[in-house]
C-alpha cells in the first residue's frame, strides 16, 4: 500500500488536516488505534477560536457547527462574590463559539467518509524509516500485518501516543509541568447557570460553568489528584460547586443527574522541536495545555494550519520553505498558548504551597483585571486567540 502521507490518529488533529490535505487532492490515510465509537465517546473542552472556525468550514466541515455552535462575546471571571465580564467582542473585536469537541470530531469524520477518505480503525501501528527519504508505517488491522510506503507521517496520535514516543530521546527536548490537582467534571443535562462561561476563583478552589447546549451543561471543580469519583455522588459535587460561585449564579444552579462524571489531571507540555525527518508532530502529540486557557483543540488546530500548509507546498509548487518553517511557526504560538494557559491557571487555581501572601497575588491580580482595561484586553486576545 502507498500513501502521500500516513495520518497516525483520528482525533481532531489527525481528522483536521486529513481534511485539508484531501481537498488539495494529496493522497492520505488516517490509521487510528481505537474505533470510531471510542474515538467520540470521549468528552473534551470545545471553545473555539475564531480561526479554527474559518479552518473547518474551508474544509467544509462547520455546518452544524454554525447551526448548533453557541457564539460568545464574552466570560466572566468571579471572585471574592463578584463578577466581572471580559467583554471579547468590545476588546477585539472577536468572538469564540461553544461547540463540543466531540461534535466537531463526528463532523471531521462525516466530512471525511463524504470526501472517500480512507480511515482505518482498530490498527496497530510502528512507524518506521522516518529518518530516510523512504519513511513507512507497518501496521496490523483485522489480524492482518500490512505496510504503508509514503513520502510524511504526521504524527496526530496525542500525548499517550507511540509517534513522539519512537522518536529516538537525544532528538527531542520535553518541557513539562504537572499541576498538584485535577479538575472533577460533571456533564449533565440542565440549563447552563447563566449565557456564558463563568471561571471562578474561591477559597475553596477553582470551578468552572460551561456548556455543550442550552440544555447541556458542563462543570468542574478543582480536586485533590486523589480524588474517587465513586466517592463524589451527584448531590456532594452540586453543594461543592454552589459553595464555590457567586450567590447569584449558586441559587440559579439547575442541578441534575451526571451522565459523565470524571476527574482529569493538569499539564503543561511542549517537546521540541516538532520534525524529525519526514515525521512531524501535530497537536497533543506535540503539547499540552491545562484545560483553564481552552487552547487544546485550537492549538491542534494551528497546528494543521501551518503542516497543511507545508505539505500543499511541497506537493503543489515543490517549495519545501514553509515545512522547514513547520517547527519553529507552530512552536511559536505553542509557547504563547502555553504562557497564556499557564498563567491562567496560576491566577484562578488554590495552590496552597503558596501560603497567604500567594493568594494575596491572585486576589491582587484579579482585582487589578477586573479594573483595567489594558489587562483585560490582553487577556482577551489571548482567549480569542493570537493572530496564525
Ligand atoms: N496508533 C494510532 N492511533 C493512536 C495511537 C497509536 N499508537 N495512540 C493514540 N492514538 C489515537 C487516539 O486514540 C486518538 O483518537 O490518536 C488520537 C489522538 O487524538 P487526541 O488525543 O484527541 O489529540 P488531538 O487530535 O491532537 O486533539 C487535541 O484533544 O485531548 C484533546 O484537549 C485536547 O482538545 C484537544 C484535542
Ligand atoms: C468545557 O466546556 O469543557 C471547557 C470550557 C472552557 C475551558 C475548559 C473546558 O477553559
Amino acid at each position: 500500500m502507498r500513501a502521500q502521507v500516513v495520518i497516525i490518529g483520528a482525533g481532531p488533529a489527525g481528522l483536521l488536516l486529513g481534511q485539508c490535505l484531501l481537498r488539495e487532492g494529496i493522497d492520505t490515510v488516517i490509521l487510528e488505534q481505537r474505533s470510531p465509537q471510542y474515538v467520540l465517546g470521549r468528552i473534551r473542552a470545545g471553545v473555539l477560536e475564531s480561526a479554527a472556525v474559518e479552518l473547518l468550514e474551508r474544509v467544509g466541515a462547520a455546518e452544524r457547527l454554525h447551526a448548533e455552535g453557541l457564539v460568545h462575546e464574552g466570560f466572566d471571571i468571579a471572585f471574592a462574590g463578584g463578577r466581572t465580564r471580559i467583554d471579547l467582542a468590545g476588546l477585539t473585536g472577536k468572538s469564540v463559539t461553544v461547540y463540543g469537541q466531540t461534535e466537531i470530531t463526528k463532523d471531521l469524520m462525516d466530512a471525511r467518509a463524504a470526501a472517500g477518505g480512507k480511515t482505518l480503525y482498530e490498527v496497530q501501528v510502528l512507524p518506521e524509516g522516518f529518518d530516510t527519504d523512504k519513511p513507512r508505517v507497518q501496521f496490523v488491522h483485522g489480524n492482518k500485518s500490512q505496510t504503508i510506503e509514503c513520502d510524511f507521517i504526521a504524527g496526530c496520535d496525542g500525548f499517550h501516543g507511540i509517534t513522539r514516543a519512537s522518536v529516538p530521546a537525544g532528538a527531542i527536548r520535553n518541557y513539562e509541568r504537572v499541576y498538584p490537582f485535577g479538575w472533577m467534571g460533571v456533564l449533565s443535562d440542565t440549563r447552563p447557570v447563566s449565557e456564558e462561561l463563568i471561571y471562578v476563583s474561591h477559597e475553596r478552589g477553582f470551578a468552572l460553568c460551561s456548556m455543550r447546549s442550552r440544555t447541556r451543561s458542563r462543570y468542574y471543580v478543582q480536586c485533590p489528584l486523589s480524588e474517587q469519583v465513586d466517592e463524589w455522588p451527584d448531590e456532594r459535587f452540586w453543594a461543592e460547586l454552589r459553595r464555590r460561585l457567586p450567590e447569584d449564579a449558586a441559587k440559579a444552579l439547575v442541578t441534575g443527574p451526571s451522565i459523565e462524571k470524571s476527574v482529569a489531571p493538569l499539564r503543561s507540555f511542549v517537546a521540541e522541536p516538532l520534525r524529525f525527518g519526514r515525521l512531524f508532530l501535530a497537536g497533543d502529540a506535540a503539547h499540552i495545555v491545562p484545560p483553564t486557557g481552552a487552547k487544546g483543540l485550537n492549538l491542534a488546530a494551528s497546528d494543521v494550519h501551518y503542516l497543511a500548509e507545508g505539505l500543499v507546498a511541497f506537493y503543489k509548487n515543490k517549495n519545501s520553505v514553509a515545512l522547514e518553517n513547520y517547527s519553529a511557526r507552530a512552536l511559536s504560538r505553542v509557547w504563547k498558548a502555553e504562557r497564556f494557559s499557564w498563567s491562567m491557571t496560576k491566577l484562578l487555581h488554590r495552590f496552597p504551597e503558596e501560603g497567604d501572601f500567594g493568594r494575596r497575588m491572585q486576589l491582587a491580580e484579579l482585582d487589578y483585571i477586573a479594573g483595567s482595561r489594558a489587562a483585560q484586553t490582553a487577556l482577551a486576545e489571548n482567549y480569542v486567540g493570537l493572530p496564525y
